[in-house]
């Protein structure tokens, strides 16, 4: 049974966040609604240009570092840098080259796995020892890894490893949680390769078959992080946030 204290206070105030890929799409608006629950937040991304841009919108006193993710001594760097927090937010990502079978280049296909895959493991190894009691570490993930398109075989991959990363992670790390979120199509800069014309069409194309009659917003994925980092009792899940997009 909660006191009357914690039921006014939410779990997330005073708490300190890393947010790995918060400086966009997902982690900035997980950053942004952490904040107004009173979390406390540690920005990082590999562009200072992208770091400053995040700052200049969230809190004072938000911390911010540019960092490339899948670069080993730059991760050990980083967390020594911060010390102890709480929770860990991975939603570090490029945009994907999808094409046919036959013309998957092999070494790029191999560096796609740089940041999602080996980011994301190198984040819980280096970050895991500052984590404080209670806290936990929110992997993030795409639906191609359980329902794969026609050419989309690398992708579709790179979702099978971080979902069984998670789970391993949970086991290795417990008592820290380790979850993931499994995101559907979602409007965020990840998609700005493609001309704006080009990428309305294909939201709204996508959205119209979708139950919900739209894809996602950045902040619609957020709530799922939130869940995550005060679901005390949830570990080694990935939570699915796609619109129905499985199911169609
Ligand atoms: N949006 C969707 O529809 C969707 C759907 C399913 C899954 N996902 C996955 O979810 C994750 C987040 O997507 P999003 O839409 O939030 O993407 P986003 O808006 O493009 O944000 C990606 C973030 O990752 C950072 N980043 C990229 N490379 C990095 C590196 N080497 N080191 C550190 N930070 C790095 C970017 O900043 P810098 O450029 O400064 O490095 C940016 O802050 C991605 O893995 C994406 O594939 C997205």
């Amino acid at each position: 049974m909660k006191d009357k204290e914690t039921l006014t206070k939410s779990s997330l105030s005073g708490k300190r966040l890393v947010l790995i890929g918060g400086t966009s799409g997902f982690g900035l608006a997980t950053a942004k609604a952490a904040a107004v629950e009173g979390a406390d937040l540690i920005v990082v991304s590999s562009r200072q240009s992208s770091v400053d841009k995040a700052l200049n919108v969230l809190p004072e006193g938000t911390e911010g570092y540019a960092v490339d993710i899948s670069d080993e001594q730059q991760v050990e760097d980083l967390f020594k840098k911060i010390g102890e927090f709480d929770h860990l937010i991975f939603s570090a990502g490029e945009t994907l080259q999808i094409g046919n079978l036959t013309d998957v280049n092999i070494d790029d296909s191999r560096k796609f796995f740089n940041v999602r895959y080996w980011g994301a493991l190198m984040a819980a190894k280096y970050g895991s020892p500052y984590i404080r009691k209670g806290g936990s570490i929110i992997l993030t993930n795409g639906i191609v890894g359980i329902r794969p398109w026609k050419g989309w075989s690398v992708a579709a991959s790179i979702g099978g490893a971080v979902e069984s990363l998670t789970k391993g992670l949970a086991i290795d790390l417990a008592p820290i949680r380790v979850n993931a979120v499994c995101a559907g199509m979602v409007k965020t800069d990840l998609w700005n390769n493609i001309p704006e014309v080009d990428r309305e069409a294909m939201y709204n194309e996508v959205g119209s078959k979708l139950l919900t009659g739209r894809v996602g917003e950045a902040e619609d994925i957020a709530e799922a992080y939130l869940f995550l980092m005060k679901g005390n009792y949830t570990t080694g899940q990935v939570i699915v946030v796609d619109g129905g997009n499985v199911l169609v």
